[in-house]
């Protein structure tokens, strides 16, 4: 089902009453992302996704978003859908919203799963990166900036296996409005760090890293792992930064391991 509430786009499927999964997909994408894991897990679980801001059907509107202004539509959807305790489940800049989540409102959620993201705020050369992303999108247009970026997210591999749809998302995130994109490279740029609160996230936490993941690359998110108390790592294998898309498979049988385990019934 696909609804429009507070100008989000939101798409649910599975029933009510089973345990909720909420998805957030990265930068710059869409809802579509979670494709082949809501597929899977439609039957068992009430699976709810939707569209960041700004991308794919959920309007640009001013532009004008940030980290916290992303929380609060998270914040929305649950109280919207009466949600209990979802579990939370991130890629990239989703999880930078989910970390931030954990930080303002742990108590909402009943697990979390964190997909090739970290914690830590942009340093000075990742700011300038995305300063010079907004230039690019001014002078060039936003198909430019995408042709760029999208293939960084990519394992090389993976751009080149036809049963990986990776010109369909490139040609999807072209398409985007050039305010929405910006929008959400200054609400990355100016987002905080919730490094710090790492070991106070005390509900189940699945850590999944791509093993060609060269934006948040293994050992790097192996370290986040750690410092979350009741958590547990995975690299995938023949992924880069886009774990969901590019080894489905393998990301769908953690996930299904991780629910089963910490939500055993359901
Ligand atoms: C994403 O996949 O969401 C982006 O790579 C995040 C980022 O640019 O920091």
């Amino acid at each position: 089902m696909y609804t429009i509430n507070n100008k989000i786009s939101i798409y649910q499927s599975g029933e009510p009453q089973n345990k909720a999964i909420l998805f957030i997909h990265g930068f710059p994408y869409d809802h579509n992302m979670w494709q082949k894991q809501i597929e899977e897990l439609e039957s068992s679980y009430h699976c709810i996704t939707y569209d960041i801001r700004g991308l794919g059907a959920s309007p640009a509107g001013n532009g004008q978003f940030t980290m916290e202004s992303f929380v609060d539509d998270v914040e929305f959807i649950i109280n919207e859908f009466k949600l209990d305790k979802p579990v939370l489940c991130g890629l990239s800049m989703g999880g930078y919203i989910a970390f931030r989540c954990m930080e303002r409102m742990q108590d909402k959620f009943g697990g979390l799963i964190i997909c090739d993201s970290k914690p830590e705020a942009d340093n000075n050369e990742a700011k300038l990166r995305r300063a010079k992303g907004i230039k690019t999108i001014n002078m060039e247009g936003v198909q430019k900036f995408v042709g760029d970026f999208v293939p960084g997210c990519f394992a090389q591999s993976s751009i080149n296996n036809p049963k990986i749809p990776y010109n369909e998302v490139l040609n999807r995130s072209m398409k985007y409005d050039p305010v929405g994109v910006k929008g959400c490279l200054l609400a990355m740029l100016s987002r905080t760090d919730t490094s710090s609160y790492l070991s106070q996230i005390k509900i189940p936490t699945l850590i999944i890293c791509g093993e060609n993941d060269k934006l948040t690359p293994p050992e790097v998110m192996k370290l986040t792992s750690e410092r979350i108390t009741n958590s547990e790592f995975i690299i995938v294998p023949e992924a880069g930064h886009m774990t969901p898309i590019e080894n489905p498979k393998f990301v769908n049988k953690a996930i299904t391991k991780f629910l089963m385990k910490h939500f055993p019934g359901i």
